[in-house]
């Protein structure tokens, strides 16, 4: 896990207002009137905020953080982590809306399931920010916090393609797709991005997915599970890939990427070009080490600052900055978003990209 200095906090800090400064050039004034228009609340207040399963390290990270920077800006902190799943979850958000939580900032498990426990938010009169991934089919979400998803996939897509130009210059490509778990609503967003990519070189025939599992509900990977991503390839190299060359593999994350790429060694398999997200420790090792190819890096210090940037304005009674207001569309409402840009790493620009990371830095001397 990355832990992170005050002089680290203090470049995360600097970072974030230069971010607000250019991700808000579309224009500050998106946010919607529809959002709770919050007349202020005590400093000392609860803010709740409600993690899912570790299922990657931005999440412990966050944890972290968000204690350390909402308890620094004089709130009173409950964050939880619901390992337990779903009932967990909806009953942690139950306990925030109980204790009296101003704000309940939520990084679903599964974002169509609490719809119960927004509504009782809003009774009793909390704003919910969504954290990192969308809650779905609800009016009782507030605003959206989160990298932008759709191009973290475009980013993927293309880092695909670029990793295997650059180890074989013409196709046609065999490849295979991986999605994140069908319940998050990030792993939709991520793959429909990549295939925004990639469709049309499956179409003309430069990308060739030899197993055939081409939508998302047949790459998907249940509960962003490692095991299942492993278990998925080991089949899908017994299957097709006996007398084929696999030459890359779309992985919507890190913890998968190395799960599919202990799959093809075991298998005895060349190293395909392998994408992932989210600039893990061991993934940036891989990276420098010439094994994975790609991660994207969502720091996620800027994201939790986000979000805690949000709970200040609402607690001196102010709007929050937002800067798309079109984009998050939960089935019910257009939800406003700060999105902030996400970052392709590859070995050739990981010493840039994590420069100002006193961890991830250390890495790529
Ligand atoms: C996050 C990713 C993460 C995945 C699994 C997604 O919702 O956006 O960063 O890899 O969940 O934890």
């Amino acid at each position: 896990m990355r832990k992170f200095g005050k002089a680290g906090k203090a470049a995360a800090i600097a970072a974030i207002a230069a971010l607000a400064l250019t991700a808000c050039g579309r224009s500050d004034s998106g946010s919607s009137g529809s959002s709770s228009g919050a007349a202020g609340f005590a400093q000392n207040s609860e803010i709740g905020v409600a993690l899912p399963q570790k299922t990657s390290e931005n999440w412990v990270l966050a944890e972290g953080l968000f204690n350390d920077g909402l308890k620094g800006a004089g709130f009173t902190a409950d964050v939880q982590f619901a390992n337990g799943g779903v009932s967990e979850q909806q009953n942690q958000i139950s306990a925030m809306v109980t204790k009296g939580a101003k704000v309940i900032i939520v990084g679903a498990i599964d974002g169509s399931q609490l719809g119960t426990q927004l509504a009782q938010a809003k009774q009793a009169g909390a704003t919910v920010i969504a954290y990192d991934r969308l809650l779905l089919n609800t009016p009782n979400v507030d605003y959206y916090v989160a990298y932008d998803n759709f191009k973290v996939g475009v980013l993927q897509g293309q880092a695909l393609l670029d990793g295997m130009k650059a180890k074989k210059a013409t196709g046609p490509y065999n490849v295979e797709l991986f999605a994140g778990s069908p319940d998050d609503a990030n792993a939709k967003v991520f793959f429909n991005g990549a295939m925004s990519v990639l469709q049309p070189k499956i179409d003309d025939g430069t990308l060739n997915v030899v197993s055939g599992q081409k939508s998302f509900d047949q790459a998907v990977t249940q509960g962003w599970k490692a095991e299942n991503a492993q278990k998925r390839m080991d089949t899908l190299l017994a299957s097709s890939y006996n007398a084929k060359t696999l030459d890359g593999v779309l992985s919507p994350n890190d913890t998968l990427a190395r799960a599919i790429i202990t799959s093809v060694k075991s298998a005895g398999k060349p190293i395909p070009v392998v994408t992932g997200q989210d600039s893990e420790v061991e993934s940036v090792k891989s990276i420098m080490a010439g094994e994975q190819y790609s991660t994207i890096n969502k720091d996620t210090r800027n994201l939790v600052n986000k979000a805690i940037d949000m709970v200040k304005k609402l607690q001196a009674g102010q709007t929050p900055d937002v800067n798309d207001d079109k984009s998050y569309n939960n089935g019910t409402k257009v939800v406003p978003a700060f999105l902030l840009p996400p970052v392709i790493v590859t070995k050739a620009n990981a010493k840039d990209a994590y420069a100002n990371d006193p961890t991830l830095s250390k890495l790529t001397q």
